[in-house]
């Protein structure tokens, strides 16, 4: 039986993703990751219309991906205190509807980069993606027999942060990977490092993002995993 969590005196409650989650879960993110490095080197120049559309997207497309698994955590009296998204890898296969769906989306992803004039964020996710997956390359985790769990997202409310509701969606992947012993991955945020490691991870591999105009470097950003339950 899974424990309890209680906020200001309310339980923490979880539940799936809907698709009228999609804008004021964009917000939330934006307010929790408005300190980070990545971000901030990310989302460099573009509007504030473009940062919350994209942001926005990025939402969608887990919400659309059957492997992902979106969860919104949230009390009675506060609908949106944290998000997270991950999924077991490797992946099973899409159906052709699946994909049909998964194909318009990058369509309109296109479409969204070109409509708010941001190619060089485009350009940055792209090569950020290249040096996240070369990364998880090297952890040898791609070749584990019974796969592994990967969380790609988790943040909590910047007004509730520090009160045990990232540890208790973090539990959420935890039990998946304790029931059937697989490791977990993530690659850790700054804000999110202390935590990880306080929880049980350890770095594994790091990359190094650098900015595309300067050269300069960006973030060494640490993959973390969190070993498998033994028998
Ligand atoms: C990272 C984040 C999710 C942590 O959520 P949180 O609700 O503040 O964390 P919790 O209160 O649940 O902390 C859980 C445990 O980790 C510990 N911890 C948290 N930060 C720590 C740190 N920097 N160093 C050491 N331990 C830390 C806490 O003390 C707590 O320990 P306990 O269970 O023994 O009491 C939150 O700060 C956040 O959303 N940050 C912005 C977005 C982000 O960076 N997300 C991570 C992306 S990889």
């Amino acid at each position: 039986m899974s424990e309890t969590h209680i906020v200001d005196g309310e339980a923490l409650q979880f539940r799936n993703l809907k698709y009228s989650d999609l804008g004021p879960i964009a917000a939330l993110n934006l307010r929790a990751f408005q300190d980070s490095e990545t971000y901030q080197w990310r989302f460099r120049g573009v509007s504030s219309a473009a940062l919350v559309a994209i942001v926005k997207h990025f939402g969608r497309k887990a919400y659309l991906d059957p492997h992902v698994n979106c969860k919104v955590a949230y009390t009675s009296s506060h609908p949106y205190l944290g998000f997270l998204a991950y999924e077991q890898l490797p992946p099973a296969k899409l159906s052709y509807y699946e994909k049909f769906i998964k194909w318009v989306n990058s369509l309109y992803e296109r479409f969204l980069y070109w409509w708010y004039d941001a190619s060089a964020v485009k350009r940055r996710m792209q090569y950020n993606e290249v040096q996240y997956g070369t990364m998880l390359y090297k952890t040898g985790l791609l070749a584990q027999p019974n796969g592994f769990l990967h969380v790609h997202l988790i943040s909590v409310n910047p007004d509730i942060q520090k009160k045990g509701v990232g540890k208790a969606i973090l539990n959420i992947v935890h039990r998946d990977a304790d029931k059937y012993r697989l490791p977990c991955f993530l690659v850790a945020s700054t804000a999110g490092f202390g935590m990880y490691e306080h929880l049980g991870y350890r770095t594994i591999a790091t990359t190094e993002l650098r900015d595309d105009e300067t050269g300069e470097l960006v973030k060494l950003s640490s993959g973390m995993i969190r070993d498998a339950k033994k028998d």
